[in-house]
């Protein structure tokens, strides 16, 4: 029998994506509510201890390749460092990302980097006070772009910067991250909205999609398609030239089209939840509990197996590329992406 993490269509899940935290101190609108969110109490959380116990499962016995802390915002987890050191202890070169709003990382980025931290995604929708007061709720652009600086510095690279494009909002400020990410060294992704707002605010019709992406991209830079094999990867990549010096590339930029380019049949990912649930998928219905069993005394080999159940049932696709949305067809999850683990 196939130890690995599979499922009924062909997959094999090798990407883990562990979230630390529920909560965070942001409240990015197309995440969070702006309040009234309900955290999960502290003793439903997974200890230090037992995310090191799952990632030894899911890397000894499942297959899995690849580690990812998220949130909510990990940073506002105090023991992260914590976290990533026992990773790198048992795992010494186990890949080991985070994904992060970056605020509160200006003192705390040369500590991950020590505790075995490889690389880090940020996101940052805009470089305007403003903006960023509008989209994420709160006033602390300052205090992201510090953190990115520090992670540079540590040596956390090459960086990542997500910037979901909100029509009317941030869409035109598209360009100007363009020219500071690339400026810096940083590869820009766009994201696509998903439908995981808590206000199911989501319209098909305000979604800024990939291809509108590369025409507002086009207006001022030259895209080419990155030579590098996409391999799995949820980002098109493009390298990007400005339009008076094509010949001189800046750097990369990708376009993450879950909604209407979707990489569901490419998809290597699974995900545990703060409290220790497995969701197959962003958009899976069912989540299946890990935190019980272990906390009952079951053994390494029963987690495992539950957690191979759990994958096997993964949905083939979340569905939301059909026209459809909205109508019939996909529903959109209870849980906001802040509660999935981003
Ligand atoms: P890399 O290893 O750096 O490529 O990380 P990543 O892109 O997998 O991780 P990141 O946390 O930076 O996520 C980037 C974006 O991918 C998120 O903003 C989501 O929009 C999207 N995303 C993450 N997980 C999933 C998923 O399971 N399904 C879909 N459809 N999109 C996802
Ligand atoms: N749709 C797409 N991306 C989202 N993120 C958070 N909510 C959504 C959403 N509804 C992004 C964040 C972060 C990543 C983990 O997920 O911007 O970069
Ligand atoms: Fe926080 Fe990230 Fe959600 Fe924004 S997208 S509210 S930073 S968890």
């Amino acid at each position: 029998e196939d130890p690995r993490l599979l499922d009924r269509f062909g997959r094999t899940a090798t990407d883990l994506r562990v979230s630390v935290i529920d909560k965070c101190n942001l409240r990015c609108t197309y995440c969070m509510p702006a309040d009234g969110m309900a955290w999960l109490p502290r003793n439903r959380l997974l200890t230090a201890a037992e995310i090191r116990r799952l990632v030894r499962i899911a890397v000894r016995d499942l297959g899995v390749r690849e580690v990812r802390l998220t949130g909510g915002e990990p940073l506002v987890r105090q023991d992260l460092a914590d976290i990533v050191a026992g990773l790198r202890e048992d795992h010494p070169d186990l890949p080991l990302s985070l994904t992060t709003n970056a605020v509160g990382l200006a003192e705390r980025a040369a500590e991950l980097a020590a505790a075995g931290l490889t690389r880090i995604n940020v996101s940052l929708d805009t470089l305007r006070a403003e903006t960023f007061a509008t989209m994420a709720r709160r006033p602390f652009l300052d205090r992201a772009l510090a953190g990115i600086e520090a992670a540079a510095a540590a040596g956390l690279s090459p960086l990542k910067i997500n910037a979901v494009l909100l029509r009317g909002v941030n869409d035109a400020q598209a360009p100007e991250l363009v020219r500071w990410a690339l400026e810096r060294g940083h590869e820009l992704r766009f994201i696509e909205q998903m439908p995981l707002d808590a206000d199911h605010g989501w319209r098909r019709e305000n979604l800024v999609g990939a291809a509108e992406t590369r025409a507002l991209l086009s207006r001022d830079f030259v895209l080419s398609p990155d030579p590098r094999a996409r391999d799995g990867a949820p980002a098109e990549r493009f390298l990007v030239a400005s339009k008076d010096r094509p010949g001189a590339v800046l750097g990369t930029v990708g376009i993450i089209a879950s909604v209407t380019e979707p990489f569901c049949a490419d998809c290597r990912r699974t995900r545990l939840t703060a409290e220790g649930r497995v969701m197959s998928c962003l958009f899976s219905r069912e989540e299946t509990d890990l935190a019980g069993p272990m906390r009952s005394g079951a053994t390494d080999a029963e987690i495992a197996g539950r957690w191979r159940d759990a994958m096997w049932a993964k949905p083939r696709a979340h569905g939301m590329d059909r026209p459809g949305l909205g109508d019939a067809g996909f529903v959109q999850p209870e849980r906001t992406m802040s509660a999935i683990g981003g």
